[in-house]
């Protein structure tokens, strides 16, 4: 089983499993294949931790470990149901699911998942969620295709490319777990500073450098006897962060991105911002921004 989790990693899931019932309620009579794509998978179970992983570092790199490597930081808390679990397990079951996760011991639980759906057509994939996407959406007939993707990275896992080529398809709708905060917020100092390395991830994130030009500001120190001194300022925060990634992907999804995110984190902190796109531009595609507005109202 994979430890990670708090009160919100529950929200985020039930917010995508309602969203799904009602996908393929509304989808069920369209002569479309169906598809759900996990890009992180996961094993199909989540242990919530309780104080533990209220800093959400601690939930980071235990996640890192493998299962029998931290049996004593073992808790028994609370198991809840994974969302790979929860995408197999729908009373109108996708027509096929494709699940990627990178660490193999997790990959093997998953198969043993889906072998308990033996009337499913599954693909598990030990790759790149990126790697896989990209094929996924080169190589589908998007004329006979609609699918829905669901990102649920720890960190800084999704480049912005992945979510242009889905956007591209016009046919798929995309859940993703912004992280606004660790990933975004926290790799830059409150003096404007950060390392190219930090400078660089936060571009393959947002697919750009202009955040730089509207989130730092530089001026002249005050001080008349250090007059070459310069001072810098983080001029954001983790809302204005969440704002700049929808309007990032308002520019390539020609359906649309919500106005609206589920604001997520360990006690109630900003940490991630789940977002909702859909890639379809015509107008029956509404719906599913209805149906994802009404699923993050109800939260
Ligand atoms: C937050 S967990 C996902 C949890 C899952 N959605 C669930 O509900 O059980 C993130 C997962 O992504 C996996 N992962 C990390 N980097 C990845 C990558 N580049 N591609 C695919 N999977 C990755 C991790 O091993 C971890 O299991």
């Amino acid at each position: 089983m994979q430890k990670f989790g708090d009160n919100h990693t529950p929200e985020k899931l039930d917010a995508v499993e309602d969203y799904l019932k009602m996908y393929t309620q509304a989808l069920k009579y369209q002569d479309f294949e169906l598809v759900y794509f996990d890009g992180f998978a996961g094993t199909g179970e989540v242990q919530i931790s309780g104080d533990r992983n209220a800093d959400g570092q601690f939930s980071l790199w235990l996640e890192a470990l493998p299962e029998t490597e931290f049996s004593e930081l073992h808790d028994t808390k609370s198991i809840i149901e994974g969302s790979a679990t929860r995408a197999l397990g729908l009373e109108r079951p996708f027509d096929k699911y494709i699940f990627t996760e990178r660490s193999a011991w997790k990959a093997k639980k998953l198969e043993e998942l889906v072998s308990r759906h033996p009337h499913i057509t599954a693909e598990i994939s030990v790759v790149d969620a990126n790697q896989r996407l990209l094929e996924f959406c080169a190589k589908t007939d998007w004329r006979k295709t609609r699918a829905v993707v669901f990102l649920d990275p720890f960190g800084s896992q999704v480049e912005w490319s992945t979510i242009e080529r889905i956007a591209e398809t016009r046919a798929i709708d995309l859940w993703y777990l912004f992280p606004a905060f660790w990933s975004v917020y926290r790799q830059i100092s409150q003096e404007g500073k950060m390392t190219p390395e930090q400078e660089r991830s936060i571009c393959r994130i947002l697919g750009t450098d202009e955040w730089k030009a509207d989130w730092l500001k530089f001026e002249p120190s005050g001080d008349l006897f250090e007059q070459s001194r310069v001072v810098g300022h983080k001029q954001v925060d983790v809302v204005q962060i969440t704002r700049y990634m929808i309007g990032r992907m308002r520019d390539v999804f020609h359906g649309g991105v919500l106005d609206q995110w589920l604001p997520l984190g360990p006690k109630k902190q900003h940490h991630f911002s789940l977002l909702f796109a859909w890639a379809n531009p015509s107008d029956k595609a509404k719906l599913a921004a209805k149906l994802a507005g009404h699923v993050m109202s109800r939260k």
